[in-house]
């Protein structure tokens, strides 16, 4: 090939490349159509990102595809080999492929007017309306569950609309644990056997506020799910006798319901105290040491849980005090900055909400944020899950350092104070606590 020849192939393919690119960039950018808006009470306030059409379908989704026509599911197969050869691969390997559970059967037969199934999918026709049914059964708790995991919780969740979407996108995608069925058993093989093991509930319950899969796997049940887990049949149903350690399932979806808050008794994940000990709770802990009761006995099951009331209640101690410090300052006006020298929230304007936020907030309420609701929610989990080192070491010693912290700034600023009025200064806080180029970006609403 000469030279010029080579050029012109070189160009060709570029323009080729090109086109593809701002073709298929027109496809996804254009019309924001359901994505215009948000929805829930703040909906006028944000713009929810594309990937919202997936995480919400029920809400969000618009087909929008070049392919044109009604198929059969034979005819999405054969298609599809070649589109999507991975997704064709595992539902083959899946009981709907035996089944005959075919991709119209979820996703529609008009390629125009295509659709992402909901729970309600998965629940007509009588396929898994029992299941169905359960999880629906979550909401009347009237506290956090996977069924009302999305709309009120994060949703309806003002300081989560305070910040920019793209840096809270990741609310979403735990989250739409309510919108859909593949959270647990993921798609297109939507396993019972997947769901069973307790990684597929760690892909969620992970991280500095809910360290579940740690504490976890950090136990004793934990620890043997791990070396011997390979040896068990996981196809098996959970319940005595199938498994010589029990998974997250086991214990929170007791022979299967898909109601996964039955037994739990609620504590905000933890920051409010509440003593699962007490009379009040006897049914529920009852309840527990029946489960516990499948490979222990009672007495050890119950001794072991009273242990961990026990746990709860020492952090909580050091919360107390902590706060108690906090509280001072502010009402003696000894915060650097005060609520009203920060940017407003979007919910709450410029109320002080000492605890429920960690950001456009002082150091020292940082501090208290994250004995409280990061360490604090963390002892709970360890102490319930039978971890020794996440209770101990990782997460009550880390609060005897937050409330040395606490201590240590308070006495600073209340110092500082006394200084400045023996001087006969008079302290205007600095701009950067309401101004900048990321806290520019909050969504707010000055209410005074
Ligand atoms: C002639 C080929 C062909 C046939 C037949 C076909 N599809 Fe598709 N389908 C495609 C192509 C191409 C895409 C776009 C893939 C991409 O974006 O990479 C697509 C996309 C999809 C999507 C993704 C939609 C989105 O917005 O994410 C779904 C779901 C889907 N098809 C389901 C089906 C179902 C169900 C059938 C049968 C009723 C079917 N397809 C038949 C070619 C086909
Ligand atoms: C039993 C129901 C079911 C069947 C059968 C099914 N799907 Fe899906 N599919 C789902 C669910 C659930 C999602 C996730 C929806 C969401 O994220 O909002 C999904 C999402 C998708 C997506 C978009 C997400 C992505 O990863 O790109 C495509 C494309 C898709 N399916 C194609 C297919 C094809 C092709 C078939 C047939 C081989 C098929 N589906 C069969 C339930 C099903
Ligand atoms: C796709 C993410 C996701 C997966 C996977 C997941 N969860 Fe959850 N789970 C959540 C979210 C989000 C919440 C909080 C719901 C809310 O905000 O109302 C939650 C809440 C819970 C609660 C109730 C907590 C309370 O405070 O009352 C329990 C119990 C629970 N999950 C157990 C499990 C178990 C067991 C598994 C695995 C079998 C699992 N989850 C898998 C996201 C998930
Ligand atoms: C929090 C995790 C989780 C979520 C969310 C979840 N499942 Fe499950 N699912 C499981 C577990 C664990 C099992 C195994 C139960 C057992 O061993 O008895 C299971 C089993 C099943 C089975 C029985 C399959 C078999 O082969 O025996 C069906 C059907 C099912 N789920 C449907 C659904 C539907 C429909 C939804 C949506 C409403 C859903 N699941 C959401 C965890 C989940
Ligand atoms: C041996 C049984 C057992 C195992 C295994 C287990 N849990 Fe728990 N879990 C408990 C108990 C007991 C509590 C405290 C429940 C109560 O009384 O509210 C709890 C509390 C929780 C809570 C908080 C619920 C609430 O009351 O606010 C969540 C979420 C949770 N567990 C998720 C998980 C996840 C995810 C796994 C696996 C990584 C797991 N659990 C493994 C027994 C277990
Ligand atoms: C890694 C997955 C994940 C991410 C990311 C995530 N969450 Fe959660 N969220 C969970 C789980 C799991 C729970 C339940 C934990 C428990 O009960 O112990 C939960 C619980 C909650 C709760 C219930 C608290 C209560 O008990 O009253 C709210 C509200 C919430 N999340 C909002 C949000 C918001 C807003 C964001 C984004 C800033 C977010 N979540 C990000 C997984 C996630
Ligand atoms: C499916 C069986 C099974 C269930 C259900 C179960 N465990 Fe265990 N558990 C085990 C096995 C096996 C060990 C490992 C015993 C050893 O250390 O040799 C263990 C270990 C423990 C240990 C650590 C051992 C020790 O002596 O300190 C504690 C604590 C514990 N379990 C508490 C509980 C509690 C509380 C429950 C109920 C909430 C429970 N377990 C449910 C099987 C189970």
């Amino acid at each position: 090939m000469n030279r010029k020849k080579k050029m012109f192939v070189f160009f060709f393919i570029f323009t080729l490349a090109a086109c593809g690119l701002f073709s298929s960039m027109n496809a996804y950018a254009g019309d924001l159509g359901k994505l215009a808006n948000g929805e829930g009470k703040w909906g006028e306030f944000w713009k929810p990102i594309e990937m919202f059409r997936w995480w919400d379908p029920g809400h969000y989704f618009e087909p929008d595809n070049k392919v044109e026509g009604e198929f059969q599911g034979t005819d999405c197969i054969t298609c599809h080999k070649v589109t999507t050869p991975g997704i064709v691969l595992d539902w083959k390997r899946s009981k709907h492929s035996g089944a005959v559970v075919t991709c119209d059967k979820c996703h529609g037969n008009d390629h125009q007017k295509l659709s992402m199934p909901t729970p309600e999918t998965c629940g007509t026709k009588g396929c898994h309306a029992k299941q169905v049914k359960q999880f629906k059964s979550e909401r009347e708790s009237g506290h956090p569950a996977h069924a009302r995991a999305f709309h009120p919780d994060v949703v309806e969740a003002g300081w989560q609309i305070n910040k920019p979407q793209p840096e809270v996108a990741g609310c979403a995608q735990c989250h739409a644990v309510e919108n859909k069925c593949d959270s647990c058993h993921f798609r297109h093989t939507f396993k019972a056997a997947e769901a069973r093991r307790p990684e597929a509930c760690g892909y969620c319950h992970n991280g500095p506020d809910h360290r579940d899969i740690e504490c976890y796997e950090s136990s004793a049940h934990g620890v043997i799910t791990k070396i011997d887990g390979d040896n068990w049949d996981w196809n098996k149903k959970l319940k005595a006798g199938n498994y010589r350690a029990p998974t997250c399932a086991y214990c929170h979806m007791y022979k299967g319901t898909h109601n996964a808050v039955e037994n739990t008794v609620y504590s905000h994940m933890g920051v409010l105290e509440v003593d699962r000990g007490a009379e009040e709770h006897a049914a529920k802990r009852k309840k527990w040491v029946g489960i516990c009761n499948d490979c222990h006995s009672s007495r050890f099951a119950a001794a072991y849980l009273r242990g961990a009331d026990e746990t709860v209640k020492v952090s909580h101690t050091k919360v107390r005090e902590a706060k108690a410090i906090v509280e001072d300052l502010q009402k003696d006006g000894f915060l650097e900055a005060m609520p009203k020298d920060l940017a407003p929230y979007l919910d709450e304007g410029h109320k002080w909400n000492l605890g429920s936020r960690m950001y456009n907030i002082t150091e020292i309420e940082r501090t208290y944020f994250d004995m409280l609701v990061y360490q604090g929610t963390t002892v709970f989990k360890s102490a319930f899950h039978m971890s020794a080192d996440m209770q101990t070491y990782v997460a009550a010693f880390q609060q005897d350092e937050s409330l040395l912290k606490v201590k240590s700034e308070a006495s600073k600023l209340r110092r500082l104070k006394a200084l400045e009025e023996k001087a006969g200064i008079s302290h205007i806080p600095y701009d950067f606590w309401k101004k900048g180029e990321y806290t520019d970006t909050l969504n707010t609403i000055d209410t005074k």
